[in-house]
């Protein structure tokens, strides 16, 4: 998969319009500093600069033509991690359509714990990502899939501002109607 034909397909934001984005916007400070985890070709972070946010973009492909407004981390989520200054703190972590790709394990119990560490009180954290769909054919290649109360357990100390498990019908990369069940999830510290 590249970073292009992620924004589309597969259930994705085509049309780049999410419920989830505008109330992890209502919830960031003025000039806030956001971290957009396998961010793709950086259309999210786009709006986030457009918001007025300060927006690191942490991508392990190479962007083709990346948007110069935007601080590009060229490197994987867990190296990025290891890389962050014990005293790094963001306001906000946007996290769609990535975690499916990333080890669960990892994910659940260490790279989610960690960001307790890297936010600031009142921060926010946005996660969408897949429920395992009851269609065998669906998405082979996500090694991972997530239920709210997964999530929930890992953000026990935290206010739960969103938390579903929703279907959505959309069309897969050949064009086939299908049904997707994304999971989304939004925490404030
Ligand atoms: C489906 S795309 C989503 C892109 C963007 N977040 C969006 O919603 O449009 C998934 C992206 O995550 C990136 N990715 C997957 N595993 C990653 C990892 N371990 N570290 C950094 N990026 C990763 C992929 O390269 C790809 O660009």
């Amino acid at each position: 998969m590249s970073p292009s034909n992620c924004v589309g397909g597969l259930g994705y934001d085509v049309d780049m319009k999410s419920e989830l984005f505008e109330k992890f916007l209502e919830l960031l400070p003025t000039g806030a500093l956001v971290v957009d985890l396998g961010a793709g070709d950086g259309k999210w972070s786009e709006k986030l600069v457009e918001a007025g946010h300060r927006t690191i973009a942490v991508e392990k492909k190479e962007v083709k033509s990346p948007n110069g407004n935007i601080d590009w981390q060229n490197m994987a989520v867990a190296d990025w991690l290891e890389s962050l200054p014990d005293d790094f703190v963001a306001d906000g972590y946007w996290l769609k359509n990535v975690l499916q790709f990333l080890d669960k394990e990892f994910v659940l119990k260490k790279f989610l714990p960690a960001l307790h560490n890297h936010i600031h009180k009142n921060g926010v954290i946005a996660i969408e990502t897949f429920t395992k769909s009851p269609d065998p054919e669906f998405a082979k290649n996500h090694p991972s899939y997530y239920r709210t109360d997964e999530l929930e357990r890992v953000f026990k100390d935290w206010e739960i501002i969103w938390s579903e498990e929703v279907e959505k019908i959309g069309r897969d990369m050949k064009g086939r109607e299908r049904k997707f069940f994304l999971t989304r999830f939004l925490v404030k510290k």
